[in-house]
């Protein structure tokens, strides 16, 4: 039996601007998704028979790294899916982290990275890796269109590349509102492309979010958090203007500015999350509520994969 954890994450700058090569950070969060592998007759997922439709990350994972026998495959996890705080990244990684140590390979950061990448690329199309690197890395990952100090890995899919480099964090405190609204990624991006291909403001707006990615990232490393929630309220501003926020992310963004730093949408928008920096996370998560938002208290500078149990 074997025991894998990894970490969810947020992205705290520059989503959409990233699919242009600007830079953005992203962190992993304190909820974290386990998953249990034993030997057992035919492969299963909590006791129902593994089935590509229903399970595609597991069963797409099992495909690309797994020649051995039959396994019981039990997942928990704290991360609510489809709220955009990468439960599909966290369940493929810890997953690929359990059957690497069940083979008896060594367990790296940069192969498992590779590996969860494919795996979402093959389940949704035209993925990203910052999830995927995010919940394989654990503390802070800075994606930018070249490489620099601290590269963990390099990654390339068609025309597009990314580098990933360590990020280090601090312990923020921050509260995540979830809208309820499962939006996915896919028709945000290209809404976002349509926009950019179309007008030099909209590419202007790209390279100012990209300006305040790179002035938050100064920030962090100076545990700044009164400039780091500005240029976070800033940049939700941008993204409005691109149109990829939502009349309830926009609500539950004001209802958190009175007790934050800063607040913004997380990930793609159109729906999903929002997040807020902030001193007061009780406030702030009832804030949230009161305006019909569920909230989660998450803590950041948190581990990526680990062996739980070997
Ligand atoms: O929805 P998420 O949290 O996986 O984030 C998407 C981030 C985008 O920048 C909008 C898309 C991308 O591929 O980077």
């Amino acid at each position: 039996m074997v025991i894998a954890s990894a970490p969810g994450k947020i992205i705290l700058l520059g989503e959409h601007a990233v699919v242009f090569g600007q830079p953005a950070v992203a962190l992993a969060i304190d909820l974290r998704l386990r998953c249990r592998v034993a030997p057992s007759k035919a492969h299963t997922l909590n006791g129902a028979p593994l089935s590509e439709r229903s399970h595609p990350y597991i069963f797409s994972a099992l495909q690309q790294a797994w020649k051995g026998a039959g396994l019981s495959v039990e997942t928990s996890s704290m991360l609510p899916s489809g709220s955009g705080m990468g439960s599909s990244a966290a369940v493929t990684v810890a997953f690929l982290a359990t059957l690497a140590q069940a083979s008896g390979q060594e367990l790296q950061q940069r192969t498992l990275a590779n590996q969860a990448f494919e795996v979402e690329s093959q389940v949704q199309g035209r993925a990203s890796p910052i999830d995927t690197s995010a919940s394989t890395h654990g503390e802070g990952i800075f994606v930018s269109g070249r490489g620099g100090e601290e590269l963990l890995w390099h990654i390339q899919r068609d025309t597009r590349e990314w580098f990933i480099h360590h990020c280090d964090v601090p312990r923020l405190s921050i509260v995540v509102g979830f809208t309820g609204i499962n939006a996915p990624t896919g028709p945000l991006v290209a809404k976002v492309k349509r926009y950019t291909d179309h007008t030099t403001f909209a590419r202007d707006i790209i390279e100012e979010i990209g300006q305040v990615t790179m002035e938050g990232m100064k920030c962090l490393k100076a545990n700044d958090l009164s400039g780091l929630g500005a240029l976070m309220t800033r940049d939700h501003k941008l993204l409005a203007i691109l149109g990829v926020s939502h009349p309830r992310l926009d609500k539950l963004v004001q209802a958190s500015l009175p007790y934050s730093y800063g607040a913004k949408l997380t990930g793609a928008g159109g729906g999903g999350s929002m997040i807020a920096l902030t001193d007061h996370p009780e406030m702030v998560a009832e804030a949230i509520k009161r305006k019909g938002g569920v909230p989660f208290l998450v803590k950041t500078g948190v581990p990526g994969v680990r062996i739980d149990e070997p």
